[in-house]
């Protein structure tokens, strides 16, 4: 077993449960729906523990959490484009808006599911008994609640969009109108490619700064 690979992709498992945590903050501020808000507080809760329980895998497998790894970068840039979404909301109804909430959650979840998935695989397939022993630890703690917040974002969204479509409301006519009737700007436009706004920015911090996950934790 290549144990720095293993603690390179774990460094990224930390960064996508801290993008998770700032996610859950997020989109249980500003939702409108008491039972949608409870849900996303809880998950926030499971997420700093799972957090936390990497933070802890870390160092027992002699790694540092303080380190990030490329993909860990990567990560990191993800959850910042999820959150950067916020930033493009004019337009959308508020319904529309927690409705974008809950996909980014289920874009987010799936990501944390299939980390997870992986970390099961890995405790089967693992020869070093030491290895083995601490990953079969984590995922028994951890599983069952990556399994629930997959499965609940999947098919809350469905039942929020079909509501959306089958009940409304409907958006404004204007807006229809103004869409239909603008002029329609080039493609590169609308869409510029990403690579154009700086691919990995946060590569270029210092490698002596605290991380997010660091600074997180310590601000409580
Ligand atoms: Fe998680
Ligand atoms: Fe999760």
């Amino acid at each position: 077993m290549q144990l720095p690979v293993l603690l390179d992709k774990l460094s990224e498992f930390l960064m996508v449960e801290q993008g998770g945590l700032e996610l859950y903050r997020v989109v249980a501020s500003r939702c409108t729906d008491p039972a949608l808000t409870q849900r996303y507080e809880a998950f926030g809760q499971e997420t700093a523990i799972h957090r936390q329980v990497l933070v802890n895998l870390i160092q027992r497998l002699g790694g540092d959490p303080n380190y990030v790894s490329p993909t860990a970068r990567l990560a990191q840039v993800k959850a910042a484009g999820l959150l950067q979404g916020d930033l493009v909301v004019d337009g959308l109804s508020q319904q529309e808006l927690e409705a974008n909430d809950l996909e980014n959650v289920l874009l987010a979840e799936t990501k944390d599911h299939a980390d997870w998935h992986l970390l099961q695989q890995l405790a089967q397939q693992v020869d070093d008994p030491t290895v083995k022993q601490a990953l079969q630890e984590v995922v028994d703690q951890v599983e069952d609640e990556e399994d629930t917040h997959l499965s609940w974002a999947r098919d809350t969204l469905s039942q929020l969009a079909l509501k959306l479509v089958t009940q409304g409301p409907a958006p404004a006519p204007e807006r229809w109108q103004q869409v239909l009737t603008g002029p329609v700007p080039p493609i590169e436009q609308i869409h510029p490619a990403p690579i154009e706004q700086g691919l990995l920015e946060p590569a270029r911090l210092s490698p002596w700064q605290e991380t997010p996950v660091v600074r997180a934790l310590r601000s409580g």
